[in-house]
């Protein structure tokens, strides 16, 4: 449709990279790009640790799997949900932040993939590559701790970007009729279009280039929703203060 559309359609993860830095004025472009996402309230309550320290960097990738591309690539970032600097803003107005509302925890989380899908993309546009890592969320207050995050801030995810090393093809999402809807929700979920799907992400899973398996999306989901998964969660937020009413 447009070369824009035509970027998003062709994003895939990356997780190998070539040697080749990425210099501090592309990345900066990048992050002041993502910036212009917009923002709930204009609260901005993003703020991104680039983890250059090899002991730091090391200690997150394995407590994120280990996943090596973590230790790897040329740029790591962390994003972090920030109220902490708002306290700063509020009190220069000797005006106090309303602490623990579910709804700033919302606010803020939002905040934050809203402005790292737009790192994603613009580094994208540029060529380099990347993969979110939610695996952070593994162990967050080792993370906090490793990179002093202190409370009413919390790291969401984290995100490799550097140049290509591979050449991955898209993963193919679910139709967009099984996801776009008018006027009301369905009253059921077409189970042909998920049968259609499971084909679909078969072909996908068997032919792509590397780790090829045998799997399906509602197999795959069956599995990945029956589980708890990072149960800790929950008091982990609430020791940073969110979520607390
Ligand atoms: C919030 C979030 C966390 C993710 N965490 C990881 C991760 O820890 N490790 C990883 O290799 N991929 C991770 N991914 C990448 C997803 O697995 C990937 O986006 C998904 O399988 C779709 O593939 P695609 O991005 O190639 O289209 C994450 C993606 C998101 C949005």
């Amino acid at each position: 449709m447009n070369a824009t559309i035509d970027l998003m359609k062709a994003h895939r993860s990356i997780r190998k990279f070539s040697d080749r830095e990425v210099d501090e004025k592309t990345l900066k472009s990048i992050i002041a790009a993502a910036q212009c996402a917009a923002t709930s309230h204009f609260v901005q309550a993003t703020t991104v640790i680039r983890v250059r320290d090899r002991q730091k960097r090391q200690a997150i990738a394995e407590l994120a799997g280990p996943q090596v591309w973590v230790a790897r690539a040329p740029v790591f970032l962390v994003f972090c949900a920030d109220f902490n600097r708002l306290a700063s803003a509020c009190s220069i107005h000797d005006s106090v932040v309303e602490k623990g509302w579910a709804e700033q925890f919302v606010t803020a989380t939002i905040d934050v993939a809203l402005l790292a899908q737009n790192v994603i993309l613009a580094a994208e546009s540029l060529g380099m590559g990347g993969v979110f890592i939610g695996g952070i969320r593994n162990d967050p207050q080792t993370v906090c701790d490793l990179l002093e995050i202190p409370d009413q801030a919390y790291p969401v995810f984290g995100m490799c970007l550097g140049w290509p090393a591979h050449d991955p093809p898209p993963k193919p999402r679910l139709p967009v009729e099984a996801v776009l809807f008018t006027d009301r929700y369905p009253k059921s979920h077409d189970q042909t279009m998920l049968d259609e799907y499971d084909q679909t992400t078969n072909h996908y899973y068997l032919n792509r280039d590397s780790k090829l398996k045998d799997e399906t999306w509602t197999r795959q989901m069956a599995d990945f929703m029956s589980r708890a998964i990072r149960p800790h969660m929950k008091v982990f937020l609430e020791s940073k203060g969110f979520f607390l009413q």
